[in-house]
């Protein structure tokens, strides 16, 4: 990703119901799952863009924050 590894952006997802799952998508040609962390109500996670990781799904209801801004799930 960088010169430096773990260099990536974070992102903060603070989960707003239990069972919200923060799912990360692996870099490359390849795109799948390779990390399926489970929050409940009110768990912060801090997450990192990595070498490894390039796209993060988050299922459930939360509160995602980057530096382009915030977002909620829609349900
Ligand atoms: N493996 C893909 C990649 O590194 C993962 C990915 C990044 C992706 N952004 C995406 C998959 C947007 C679907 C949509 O590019």
């Amino acid at each position: 990703m960088t010169d430096t590894p773990n260099s990536g952006e974070f992102i903060v997802v603070k989960a707003k119901d239990n069972g919200v799952n923060v799912i990360g998508l692996t870099r490359g040609q390849d795109t799948r799952f390779h990390h399926t962390e489970k929050l409940d109500r009110g768990e912060v996670l801090i997450a990192q863009f990595t070498d490894h990781t390039s796209a993060i799904k988050i299922r459930g209801k939360a509160t995602i924050l980057t530096k382009y801004g915030t977002v909620d799930t829609d349900n």
